[in-house]
């Protein structure tokens, strides 16, 4: 959580710190700051509230087009209220310093004692003031010594922390440092960069250095060096990122979440495009092994599947998991939140192999949970959609889902894109087991070839969507109830739900109402019911039923053709037929939609949530 920005160079580092800023408000939006050198002085300017407003003042200041360097923040608040003493950048008591940090301080505590009992003054309530103050002070000891004084303190710290630093005296320097918390630099012929994000960069560069846990680096304008915590130099080699700044703008939509929706069935062709060969009579589904390893010689072994994630990308897993399940029940799959499996006593070891599936590549449940399962000789493989991210560097074996930057706080096409690459892992590892038939193969990759156009057809009944938001945004509360299939997107409706409009949604397989929610139902809860015309559909329109009979109002999701189910409910939204465990891919965009609406209805912040932050780096 919380962004970081940092560059020093020829150009103007106003525009640079404040661009990049609002190219990550999406991590943390309750503060902003900026320190921006301007001849001598550093001018720190810190508000409550978000970089427009930051912008507002900076720009203000006449004073600050004139900054050659500079360090900017956006606050994801963990130590210390919401107040602009807490806003980052924070400086030392002396001056000397000036620190924007991204991540916990588990020392911080100990460390402040020690330096008031030293007489150093503390102003904020942040863990974030410690290394600042300690920076300061071991600078000031050891007669200057920039390099030596990071690597100190770097040393002096535990817990997880990016860090971007001024030091007063050295005007032609940044200095940035990284253990836990994602952290990029550049540099061009302009000057040096770096920021928690690398969408922050794309507008200068492609080419990227990801810092490693344990790193720090010092930037000038006229290139970087990167040492280890030790304080030795060390050699990198940039990642050419194909991302293009275009991609992370809203163009001419209101919402990032609103752009992203309307890219999935894009997405779901460039992800189907890219993992399989296709030939003119029929689409082989192999998929390219990154690590250049034939998967069958090592996939006979495998006695268990093991999916690890969280939020919206567990819900992808969910998904897979039933793929898988459905195909080959010999194999046991399981799907676990990232921040339980971590602290289980989970199987592992060579016969497992464990799938971790994180959009930022940057969660660090998932990033833990996936260092466990190496330490265990679990085979590993991570799915991410950012190419440079901790998971897919620490990862053997890394499939990159073809999404694009994802900047809506709520997880939409990443979403669509995991699941068909999740998709295809699951038939390529079935495959390679001997469990596929050919029969099922052409079945689900045709089913996923002709995804696109359905969800396209979902997309342009938009209006229809949007009236049913409209009619319902007054429930005190919704229920997404499904069976089988369903279960996975019961989950993500209500989750886009909570998140974006901030109502209270619970998801249930249908079979658990009776077992304590239905005391709950009246006229003013709604349930959404997924009924796909499928072998369960009876049991669904009997809970449907049940849950009518206790006053709520009731939409069904149905397939396209059942007219039936009209009678059975308020209002009905027809998606179009798909294979069976392919229901999720269509069935998720008229509930983003329906999510998305009903935000927009109640005048939410759909693309910045209150207390959320799109990348969760902090456990
Ligand atoms: O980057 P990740 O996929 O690891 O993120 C996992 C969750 O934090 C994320 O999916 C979250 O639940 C989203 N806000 C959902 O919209």
């Amino acid at each position: 959580m919380c962004g970081i920005m940092g560059y020093v160079g020829r150009g103007s580092a106003r525009d640079v710190i404040l661009n990049g800023l609002a190219r990550q408000e999406y991590r943390g939006y309750d503060s902003a700051g900026a320190a921006l050198r301007v001849g001598g002085e550093i001018k720190n300017i810190k508000i409550v509230g978000r970089v427009s407003e930051l912008h507002r003042l900076v720009y203000a200041d006449e004073g600050t087009a004139e900054a050659v360097s500079g360090i900017g923040h956006t606050r994801w608040a963990t130590h210390g209220g919401v107040t602009v003493t807490n806003a980052h950048p924070h400086e030392s008591a002396d001056g000397s310093v000036v620190l924007v940090h991204n991540g916990i301080i588990e020392n911080a505590r100990e460390i402040r004692s020690r330096l008031e009992a030293d007489g150093i003054k503390f102003r904020t309530e942040t863990d974030t003031e410690s290394p600042c103050q300690l920076l300061a002070r071991i600078y000031a000891g050891n007669g200057g010594d920039a390099r030596a004084a990071m690597s100190e303190l770097c040393g002096s710290l535990s817990g997880i922390f990016s860090l971007v630093i001024l030091f007063r005296d050295r005007p032609d320097e940044i200095w940035c440092a990284r253990r836990g918390a994602p952290l990029v630099a550049a540099h061009t012929d302009e000057g040096g960069y770096c920021a928690s994000d690398p969408t922050a960069l794309l507008e200068y560069t492609h080419d990227m250095f990801f810092l490693e846990d344990g790193e720090f680096a010092e930037i000038t304008p006229d290139g970087i060096k990167f040492f280890g915590f030790d304080g030795e130099e060390r050699v990198k080699k940039s990642i050419f990122l194909h991302w293009d700044s275009a991609m992370a703008e809203k163009g001419h939509y209101e919402h990032f979440m609103r752009k992203e929706i309307d890219e999935q069935p894009n997405i779901v062709r460039l992800t189907i495009d890219a993992h399989t060969v296709l030939t003119s009579v029929d689409i082989e589904g192999d998929l390219n092994m990154p690590d250049g390893k034939p998967l069958a010689s090592w996939i006979r072994e495998i006695r268990r599947v093991q999916f690890v994630a969280c939020g919206t990308s567990h819900y992808a897993t969910l998904v897979a998991r039933g793929l898988m399940e459905s195909l080959d029940n010999a194999l046991d799959v399981t799907a676990d939140v990232a921040s339980e499996y971590r602290y289980r006593s989970v199987p592992g070891g060579p016969d497992t192999l464990a799938v971790f599936v994180s959009q930022s590549g940057e969660t660090a449940d998932t990033l833990a949970a996936a260092r466990g399962a190496r330490g265990r000789g679990t085979r590993c493989i991570a799915v991410t959609n950012v190419r440079g991210s901790t998971l897919d560097r620490e990862a053997g074996c890394a499939l990159l889902t073809t999404a694009g930057p994802e900047v809506g706080v709520a997880a939409t096409k990443t979403f669509t894109s995991q699941i068909c690459l999740l998709n295809l892992l699951a038939l390529q590892l079935l495959k390679s087991r001997g469990t596929l038939s050919v029969g099922d193969e052409a079945r689900l990759i045709g089913g996923m070839r002709a995804l696109p156009t359905k969800q396209q057809a979902l997309l342009e009944r938009e209006g229809e969507i949007r009236a049913l938001a409209e009619k319902y945004s007054g429930s005190k509360g919704f229920f997404f109830i499904g069976r089988r299939e369903s279960v996975p997107l019961t989950m993500e409706g209500a989750l886009k739900l909570k998140e974006i409009a901030y109502l209270p949604s619970e998801a249930y397989a249908a079979g658990e109402m009776k077992h304590g929610p239905i005391a709950m139902l009246d006229e003013h809860l709604t349930v959404v019911a997924l009924v796909p015309n499928d072998d369960l559909r009876e049991k669904m329109l009997s809970s449907v039923a049940e849950s009518r009979a206790r006053g709520a109002r009731i939409v069904i999701m149905a397939t396209e053709g059942d007219a039936e189910v009209a009678a059975m409910c308020d209002d009905v939204l027809f998606v179009p037929e798909t294979e069976r465990e392919l229901f999720a891919l269509c069935g998720v965009i008229p509930l983003q939609l329906f999510a998305y609406h009903t935000a927009r209805t109640l005048g939410r912040p759909i693309d910045m949530p209150r207390n959320l932050a799109k990348s969760v780096t902090v456990e």
